[in-house]
């Protein structure tokens, strides 16, 4: 297996301790969880998705664990601006808000609660279950441009998280681009529904949600690789990544760093073991590993 030379990175403006960041959402909405993902090893956090107003998100189930993946629909849970005493514990450490909203207006106001407590911010244009917001807006390349130069123009880095869920991503992540971001996530999760064959209704409460897990791993790749070809700034590859050889095969496609959302919640320890199996001190530099896929 490949394995890359550890240390320090820089992506996206945003100085991290390796590659290796915890996905936004997975572990819910305290501070205590982003701090324990960065003792045991990641090396940036992303935090829930904060909106301008307090949300109780969808009625149950929101959860459904699959073979090889999960189905949630959470409807964006959050304490909106009260999250600020969440991030006490994580203050000084690579934390990066994720955020949404439902204009560029309202991006603009949730990002200036968070302005110098977090190393920069993600916004969520990608949640496929949330109306009026996330994918909702994320589907148009207007709207996300816009939505993005809202947040970069106050000075901070700015991540924007992309939805699979279109017919060519490489249009919405050059409109991420035009809009000013510093670099681009992909991918949240991917629209899926199961129905109950006892029951014979939707499984979860909203009907529809988002999968994740190792099933959406090679969308996800995918949807690097092609970004990788359309846009200058740098990726960040999420979706279905659960070993270091993953981490590896992202890279290739054009990752320049990763984030582990639903491996995290089977295996608190992930981060520690992958980086046990991709870093050693002879390794490879990871810029020749990046986008090698390509040539
Ligand atoms: C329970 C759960 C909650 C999530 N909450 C958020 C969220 O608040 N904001 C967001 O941008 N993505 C959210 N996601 C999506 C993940 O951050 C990630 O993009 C997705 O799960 C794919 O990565 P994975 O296969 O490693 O989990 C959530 C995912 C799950 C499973």
């Amino acid at each position: 297996m490949v394995v890359i030379r550890p240390g320090p990175v820089t992506v996206g403006g945003v100085a991290l301790d390796n590659h290796l960041l915890l996905a936004a959402g997975v572990l819910g909405t305290t501070g205590a969880s982003l701090a324990r993902m960065l003792q045991l090893g990641a090396g940036g956090v992303v935090t829930k998705s904060i909106g301008p107003e307090p949300k109780d998100g969808h009625h149950g189930p929101c959860v459904a664990v699959l073979d090889d993946g999960l189905l949630n629909a959470m409807g964006l849970p959050n304490p909106s601006k009260d999250f600020i005493e969440e991030l006490e514990p994580v203050a000084k450490k690579p934390v990066i808000a994720s955020i949404f909203g439902g204009t560029p207006a309202e991006f603009a106001r949730v990002a200036r609660w968070f302005l110098d407590r977090v190393s920069g911010f993600e916004l969520n244009l990608s949640c496929p279950h949330a109306e009026g917001y996330g994918a909702a807006i994320g589907t148009d390349p207007a709207r996300v441009e816009a939505c993005t130069r809202a947040v970069s123009t106050l000075g901070m880095p700015t991540w924007v998280k992309l939805t699979p869920n279109v017919t060519d991503i490489t249009a919405i992540g050059k409109a991420a681009e035009r809009g000013g971001a510093s670099a681009i996530v992909a991918i949240n999760t991917v629209k899926a529904m199961r129905i109950s064959t006892g029951l014979q209704r939707p499984v979860l409460g909203n009907r529809y949600g988002g999968l994740s897990g190792s099933m959406i791993f090679p969308v996800a790749v995918r949807c690097v690789y092609e970004l990788y070809e359309a846009c200058k700034i740098p990726i960040i590859g999420c979706g279905g990544i659960a070993t270091a050889d993953n981490v590896v095969e992202m890279m290739m496609a054009g990752a320049s760093a990763v984030e582990i959302g639903s491996a995290v919640r089977d295996d608190i320890t992930i981060f520690e073991t992958i980086k046990k199996d991709l870093y050693a001190k002879k390794g490879i530099p990871p810029e020749e590993i990046i986008g090698c896929a390509h040539a």
